[in-house]
């Protein structure tokens, strides 16, 4: 039976708990922050629950404690940690340790909820860069390169390992955010029906989900980048099959209050000579896209747009696009729905199936026509509306297209992944 105590809530500067000493006296509560004394009090709050759980302790019944430090005691411009513990009177028995709070004085917690804008673009909501930045500028002189963005994603997880910052509404947006998509898509993945009993013996298509969550999580996180930054307009999905990404990308969409729109034939491939597919390939009928949709997406965010892109276009022209997720597979889909380009925001972000990663050098896009590449015809179309692109592969077969000059870049996936790992680490009930 030694010293026993537990620190139940801190906010602010005020911590409460309860504390026991085998000698029945009262406990005597500490306060420390860099070694300072810097708040005490006697325990002695009527504590019914502990009483209940050690009924051996003689004053068990009244060892409660609330222990204010005085603000003038605190730093107010700094991350620190406060030691708590607990000291019996008898010098004859053990002190114990309530634990150690890490803290951030009010005038941080202040600046960083009224972060000023930092005009810094990058692949992070803008907010959330002008948090880091007033916390540590030098975190946010390079976001397009890799290891910039890694020295970001450590910054941010510094900010986010203290409570008190981590409420920095910015930072509790993007984060609850996070938290939902990656949960959706992993149930998505879990329960989407894996199995496709229309496919051809040899076919490409037996397989119910042919991508990844880890692509379309860096498309549903550049929504929300892209959304941070007053990207207004709609997002488009062509290429549904039996509507894998549109479940997760339309949940993503409702989180974020933007319209989606799937264009397919749902019939499948147009015939594609020398392309090594055949027509009907990836067929997922429309009331079958919509179930899967209905039961593990956001339908309601949903406007389906049914038909081959060479006839849907003839007359429908879209309503202005901030994001476009194609995953046609063939060259001459690619020409006929890029009939909707001018239809994309200047600032726009653009992702494609069919990518590979040596496609992408220092900022290039190499590749040569074929049946079965759908790149060649946007690279083509945005170099004639005067908006030539770069872009990053992403994962899998993905890759993620900007305008040059205007696009706000796409977040690396290896540093996503990092970030929703380090998230994993440091808030493990949350993620
Ligand atoms: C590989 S699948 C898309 C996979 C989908 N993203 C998923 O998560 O399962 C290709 C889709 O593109 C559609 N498609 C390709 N070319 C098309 C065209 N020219 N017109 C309409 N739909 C087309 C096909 O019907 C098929 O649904």
């Amino acid at each position: 039976m030694g010293t026993r105590a537990h620190l139940d809530a801190q906010a602010l500067n005020r911590f409460a708990g309860w504390a026991l000493a085998r000698d029945g006296k009262d406990v005597r509560i500490e306060a420390r922050i860099d070694g300072q004394l810097v708040g005490s009090t006697i325990t002695g709050g009527e504590r019914p629950d502990v009483e209940r759980l050690c009924p051996q302790y003689k004053r068990s019944r009244f060892c409660g404690f609330s222990l204010e430090v005085p603000f003038d005691a605190i730093p107010a411009d700094r991350v620190f940690d406060v030691v708590v513990s607990a000291h019996p009177q008898s010098p004859l028995l053990p002190a114990a340790k309530l634990g150690t709070v890490r803290m951030a004085g009010t005038e941080l917690v202040a600046k960083l909820a009224n972060a000023p804008r930092s005009d810094i673009t990058g692949p992070f909501p803008s907010k959330v860069i002008d948090v880091v930045a007033a916390m540590e500028p030098a975190a946010c002189t390079d976001l397009e390169s890799v290891i910039g963005q890694k020295a970001f994603v450590e910054a941010l997880i510094r900010v986010l390992a203290v409570p008190s910052l981590r409420e920095t509404p910015a930072l509790a947006d993007y984060m609850r955010y996070l938290r939902a998509i990656s949960a959706h898509f992993a149930t998505v993945d879990a329960f989407f029906p894996t199995g496709n009993a229309a496919s051809r013996a040899e076919a490409h298509d037996f397989h119910g989900k042919p991508n990844s969550v880890g692509e379309i999580i860096s498309i549903a996180h550049q929504l929300y980048v892209l959304k941070s930054y007053g990207i207004d307009g709609d997002f488009a999905e062509f290429g549904c099959f039996k509507g894998f990404s549109s479940a997760m990308l339309s949940f993503a969409c409702s989180q974020l209050g933007v319209k989606m729109h799937i264009f397919d034939s749902f019939e499948g491939l147009p015939p594609a000579p020398h392309s090594g597919y055949t027509a009907g390939d990836y067929a997922g009928g429309l009331e079958e896209v919509q179930e899967n949709v209905r039961r593990l997406g956001a339908i309601d965010v949903v406007t389906f747009h049914k038909g081959f892109y060479s006839d849907t276009f003839r007359e429908y022209r879209p309503p202005q696009l901030m994001c476009l997720w194609m995953d046609v597979d063939l060259e001459l889909s690619a020409r006929d729905l890029m009939v909707v380009a001018d239809r994309l925001h200047p600032r726009a972000s653009l992702f494609s199936h069919e990518c590979i990663g040596e496609m992408f050098q220092n900022g290039e896009i190499i590749t040569s026509p074929r049946p079965d590449n759908p790149i060649p015809p946007v690279l083509d179309k945005f170099e004639e509306l005067g908006r030539p692109l770069t872009g990053r592969f992403m994962l899998g077969n993905t890759g993620a297209l900007w305008p040059r000059e205007s696009g706000i870049p796409v977040l690396a996936f290896e540093v996503l992944d990092d970030l929703l790992r380090k998230l994993r680490e440091i808030l493990p009930r949350s993620f």
